[in-house]
């Protein structure tokens, strides 16, 4: 394959299921609605679950490249990829820092609780902080453990920059050497937008002829069509051979980021309880309980109405939704 080598840290390949009722139901109200499957990158492993363990195989081969012994990564108090990367940092003997917006809290739950569980450091940076974003930080805490001794590598907010991308790039392969011409579009939750870069990046690689989708759980569609391209750009720095990915291959359908990141409203937490007891499938509030929201959504409009069979990838997110518990009771 065109691009840098990686190391085999998650269960892969993942399976692909169709969600027979959800499917059904959507035919009944809209009958030229498409049959839905969902690849379980949820599957990915249990303490590295979900998208960020295909980006971090790529990462961490250049960590280990590089001879660094410290990872420094950043997120959201209930990020995945922070959980992820404390996991595999303590598989790996590799120290990780963590840089979490937030509060500290005495009991920590979800995510967060698994950060300290898997040995991370966590330094929590308030919200009221003067930064742009948290990677804006990076250079400090750098430096601060250089004079200790370590050897950091800086990975950023979901380790969504050239090299991440590899790792869905490396999924559309999966996709395609698995049945993938089946599927007339791929859909996918885009956060810091590292996973969808890297389908583009495979579309272009491995000959998907449908379109791949990405729902935005934050920001807005500009924000993400250029941080889609940035990425790619980046991406072909790793490359013997840059490519170039047509601007009308890149299809963000906004208007499901609610009231914006982590925010839910009762509506995101009703979909949730009812996509659980309709397929017995969890989903989370933050990523993928907002896209597939939206992507059932769009089916009921049409907009998949040329599809017979799309692909939805559940990229994780079960600890985040533990995290929520206490919000959702009253919808069970
Ligand atoms: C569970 C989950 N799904 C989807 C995403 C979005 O992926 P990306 O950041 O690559 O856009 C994230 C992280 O942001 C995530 O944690």
């Amino acid at each position: 394959m065109q691009g840098p080598n990686k190391l085999d840290l998650a269960h892969l390949p993942t399976p692909v299921q169709k969600l027979e009722k959800l499917s059904t139901r959507l035919r009944e109200i809209n009958a030229n609605s498409p049959e839905i499957h969902i690849k379980r990158d949820d599957f990915s492993g249990m303490e590295v679950s979900g998208n960020k363990i295909r980006k971090l195989e790529y990462s961490l081969l250049e960590a280990k490249n590089q001879g660094c012994d410290l990872l420094i990564t950043c997120g959201g108090i209930q990020s995945n990829h922070c959980r992820a990367t404390a996991a595999i940092g303590a598989r790996m003997g590799l120290k990780v820092v963590l840089l979490l917006m937030g509060k500290a809290c005495d009991a920590p739950v979800g995510n967060h609780f698994m950060d300290g569980f898997f040995g991370a450091t966590v330094h929590m940076i308030p919200s009221d902080e003067a930064i742009a974003s948290l990677e804006d930080l990076f250079p400090k805490y750098a430096s601060l453990y250089e004079e200790k001794g370590y050897k950091p590598y800086l990975i950023p907010t979901g380790a969504s920059n050239g090299i991440g991308a590899f790792g869905y790039k490396n999924c559309m392969k999966e996709i395609m050497d698995n049945g993938g011409k089946a599927y007339d579009a791929i859909v996918v939750t885009v956060g810091s937008a590292g996973t969808y870069a890297g389908l583009l990046l495979g579309k272009e690689a491995y000959g998907f002829e449908g379109d791949v989708y990405g729902i935005n759980i934050a920001a807005d569609h500009d924000y993400f069509f250029n941080r889609t391209k940035a990425v790619i750009e980046e991406s072909n720095i790793y490359m013997a051979q840059p490519v170039s990915i047509p601007d009308q291959w890149i299809k963000i359908i906004d208007g499901y980021q609610g009231d914006g990141y982590a925010l839910n409203r009762p509506e995101d937490f009703a979909f949730i309880k009812e996509i659980g007891a309709m397929e017995g499938l969890l989903v989370d509030p933050v990523y993928t309980g907002k896209a597939l929201k939206g992507l059932v959504a769009e089916c009921e409009k049409g907009t998949f109405d040329h599809c017979e069979r799309v692909l939805f990838i559940h990229t994780g997110g079960l600890y985040g939704l533990l995290a929520k518990s206490g919000e959702m009771a009253s919808y069970l």
